[in-house]
């Protein structure tokens, strides 16, 4: 039995240098995150939406499903102020798709992110193993307060120029997030086009210039990937899309259907359904939506004007108007139980690390 050893299994406790990446909106449930845990990596549980009471709920329903760690991963929170009329256009550009559902076209779009401070504080109270951002400069009161109270420190981040920003504050680990990645840019620096750097070439420059330690993000999907990410440098590996198709996963199961048939050209980076840039396949409301180059909310706004109409897609099973976010290697998924997907990674790792010795030899 192969056994890891690295910065991120040192810090963690854990047997395999495996994150379950914490996807907010539902796939990463309780079943998910402890599946992961149990099975020697790591999960993590995407609490974004959640505030502070919902954090503690989750939390104590984790601990009672497994005696192994687990981590929360929060948004940085963004307030933007948009005008009357923007949010009536941004409405009515997509009114149309609401009626088709029957359901009711929003009458106001508020900012519906729970209070920061809040959730950070019931993740100290929660004595939650590791604390994960993502999409934002994080205050450095936040990072503090977790590090003193023994909690592990993670960040995304999507260019070279953030992670020194990153290890300036002291954070613990980060995530190096490549432009192949699913669901939303963490990008906080700088345009997010600029920051679209695949996962191999950001992993080996923050490796080479930064000494916090890195984890790699995006396009990894079985043992090769994990090969490939700790070859470059990095301490271990963040996967997203490999577990959105586990039987865990809190996912539609047509989005499910839409993974296992996905192709290496089906995704994109879009910012119609929530305003913030995230990948994910490509479908008639994104294609309509760019094509007419609707007008769009900022993030958190045009999140919660689509909400409703995300529902009842999924309610009506019609994937032309469910955000499927993944990366761009989602032609690779599985299926698989966690643990069995876990077992099979290293595996794969094993035999993969063996014919990189024995070409080396050959
Ligand atoms: C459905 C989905 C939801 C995601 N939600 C979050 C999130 O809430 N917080 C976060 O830090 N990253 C989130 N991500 C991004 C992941 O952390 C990670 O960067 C990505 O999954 C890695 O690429 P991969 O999907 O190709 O494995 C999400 C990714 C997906 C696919």
């Amino acid at each position: 039995m192969i056994s890891f050893s690295t910065p991120l299994t040192d810090a963690l406790g854990i047997d395999i240098p495996i994150l379950l990446a914490p996807m907010a909106g539902g796939p990463t449930t309780p079943e998910l995150v402890s599946a992961v845990s149990d099975a020697g990596g790591f999960g993590q549980f995407g609490a974004a939406y959640l505030d502070g009471t919902a954090i503690r709920a989750t939390a104590g329903e984790l601990q009672s499903r497994t005696n192994k760690g687990f981590g929360i991963n929060l948004f940085i929170p963004e307030d933007p102020t948009v005008t009357e009329e923007e949010t009536a256009a941004a409405t009515a550009a997509i009114a149309e798709y609401f009626a088709q559902f029957g359901a009711p076209v929003p009458d106001s779009v508020a900012n519906v992110m729970p209070d920061f401070d809040e959730q950070i504080a019931a993740v100290i109270e929660s004595g939650i193993k590791l604390c994960s951002f993502h999409m934002g400069l994080w205050p450095q009161s936040a990072v503090d307060d977790l590090k003193a109270a023994g909690i592990v420190t993670v960040t995304s981040v999507t260019s070279v120029a953030e992670g020194h920003v990153a290890e300036s504050s002291g954070i613990d680990f980060i995530i190096a997030q490549g432009g192949e990645a699913g669901g939303h840019r963490g990008t906080w620096i700088g345009d997010w086009e600029d920051s679209m750097t695949g996962t191999m070439s950001l992993v080996s420059q923050l490796t080479s210039t930064l000494s916090t330690p890195v984890i790699a993000g995006g396009g990894i999907m079985d043992g090769r990937g994990l090969a490939a990410a700790l070859a470059l440098g990095a301490c271990g590996v963040q996967m997203g899309t490999a577990f959105l198709s586990c039987p865990e996963a809190g996912v539609h199961p047509s989005y499910k259907q839409a993974l296992l048939n996905a192709e290496d050209d089906t995704t994109t980076v879009t910012k119609t359904f929530s305003g913030r840039p995230a990948r994910g396949l490509r479908n008639r409301y994104i294609n309509e939506m760019e094509s007419s180059n609707a007008p769009i909310l900022p993030f958190p706004l045009q999140n919660s004007l689509t909400g409703t109409l995300r529902k009842a897609a999924a309610e009506a099973n019609d994937t032309d108007f469910m955000s499927m976010w993944c990366g761009q290697a989602a032609s690779l998924s599985r299926g698989l139980p966690a643990a069995e997907l876990i077992e099979t990674i290293v595996a794969e790792y094993q035999e993969a690390a063996n014919s990189a010795f024995h070409s080396s030899i050959g």
